[in-house]
C-alpha cells in the first residue's frame, strides 16, 4: 500500500466506523492530513467536548487522550499509539502532591494539563499553554501552586506580578534542553529572524524570545506576521508544518535537539490499525473522572468569564 492508498483507506474506514481522528500539532504530516482536527492541547480538548462521533482517536500522547475520555466519559476514546506518554506528566505523583497542599493549604492548586488523570483530580484547576495566564488570572485566590512545570510557571507568574507562586522542579525533558547560549546562537546566525518560543522552555530562553505561546500560538503568529524569517523554539514538527504553510517564509528550528520521541511514535499504519481494533481504549476510575472533570471544567468555564 502507498501513504495515499493507506491515508484513502483511513478516510473510508473512519467514515465508515463513525471515528473522530484528532492530532496534536506535533504529530507527523501525513496524520495531520487525515485527522478531524488539529491544534494545540487546548483546542483538541475543547474539540473533543463537541464532537458528535462514538468513538474518538488521539495521535498524541497518554494525557491528551485522558482529556478526551475526562470531556467525554460517554465515547470510546482510543490512544492510537499506546507506548506514547509524556515523561512531564509522569513526573509528580500523588504522595508528593500531598505533602504540597499540606505544606500550602491556602494555595489554590493549579495543574498544567501535561498530568495524569490521576494527578488532576487532586487539583482545582487545569490549564493548557494558551490558557494559562487567562485562567491564572481569573483564579480568586492569589497564592498559586502551579504544578509540575516550572518554567511555564514563571512564564505565567512573569504576566501576574500581583500573585505570589510556588513551584516544583518539573517540567519538559525536551524543550530544557535548548540553552540561552543556543538561543544566542541561533539569534546571531539568523539576525533578521524573530524567535518564537512554547513557555516549556527555560526562562532565559523566554526572556530572549519575540514571542512566547502554545504551538498553535506559535503557528498563528507566524501565519499572520509581516516578517519573513522565524527561529521555531519548539518541537520540530512545528519548523516542518510552517514551511508547508507559508512557503513563501523560512523558518529555522532553534535546537536540532528539539525532538519529542514521544510524539514521533505514531505512525499511519497505527491509524490503520487502531481502525481494524488496535490502540488502547482509554479506562479510567469514576471518582478520578469525576474530580478531574471538574479541575478541566473550570478552566472551560473560566474561559467565558
Ligand atoms: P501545547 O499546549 O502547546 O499543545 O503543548 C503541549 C505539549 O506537550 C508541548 O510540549
Ligand atoms: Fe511531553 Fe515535552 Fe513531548 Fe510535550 S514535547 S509531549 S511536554 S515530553
Amino acid at each position: 500500500m502507498t501513504l495515499f492508498e493507506m491515508q484513502q483507506e483511513i478516510l473510508r474506514l473512519k467514515k465508515e466506523k463513525d471515528v473522530c481522528i484528532l492530532a496534536h500539532s506535533y504529530q507527523a504530516s501525513e496524520i495531520l492530513e487525515i485527522a478531524d482536527f488539529c491544534g494545540d492541547s487546548f483546542a483538541l480538548s475543547k474539540k473533543a467536548a463537541t464532537v458528535g462521533n462514538k468513538t474518538v482517536f488521539m495521535c498524541g500522547v497518554r494525557f491528551m487522550a485522558e482529556t478526551v475520555k475526562l470531556l467525554s466519559p460517554e465515547k470510546r476514546v482510543v490512544l492510537v499509539s499506546p507506548d506514547a506518554g509524556c515523561p512531564m506528566a509522569e513526573q509528580l505523583d500523588t504522595e508528593l502532591l500531598a505533602a504540597l497542599k499540606n505544606a500550602y493549604p491556602d494555595y489554590t492548586v493549579v495543574a498544567y494539563v501535561n498530568t495524569t488523570a490521576e494527578l488532576k483530580a487532586l487539583c482545582d484547576v487545569c490549564v493548557t499553554s494558551s490558557s494559562a495566564v487567562d485562567a491564572v488570572r481569573k483564579i480568586k485566590n492569589d497564592k498559586i501552586l502551579f504544578v509540575p512545570d516550572c518554567n511555564l510557571g514563571d512564564w505565567v507568574s512573569k504576566q501576574i506580578p500581583e500573585k505570589t507562586f510556588k513551584f516544583v522542579s518539573g517540567g519538559c525533558p525536551i524543550h530544557a534542553r535548548v540553552s540561552e547560549n543556543d538561543a544566542k546562537a541561533a539569534k546571531a546566525a539568523h539576525p533578521g529572524a524573530l524567535l518564537l518560543v512554547h513557555p516549556e522552555c527555560k526562562p532565559s530562553v523566554v526572556a530572549l524570545a519575540d514571542y512566547v505561546g502554545s504551538t498553535s500560538g506559535i503557528v498563528d503568529f507566524a501565519k499572520k506576521s509581516g516578517a519573513r524569517e522565524f527561529i521555531i523554539g519548539t518541537e520540530i514538527s512545528i519548523s516542518e508544518t510552517l514551511k508547508y504553510a507559508c512557503s513563501d517564509k523560512r523558518f529555522y528550528p532553534l535546537s536540532k535537539n528539539l525532538i519529542c520521541p514521544n510524539m514521533k511514535l505514531t505512525t499511519l499504519p497505527d491509524v490503520l490499525g487502531a481502525l481494524n481494533g488496535g490502540g488502547e481504549e482509554i479506562m479510567l476510575d469514576d471518582v478520578i473522572m469525576r474530580k478531574a472533570r471538574v479541575c478541566i471544567d473550570r478552566m472551560l468555564e473560566s474561559e467565558k468569564k
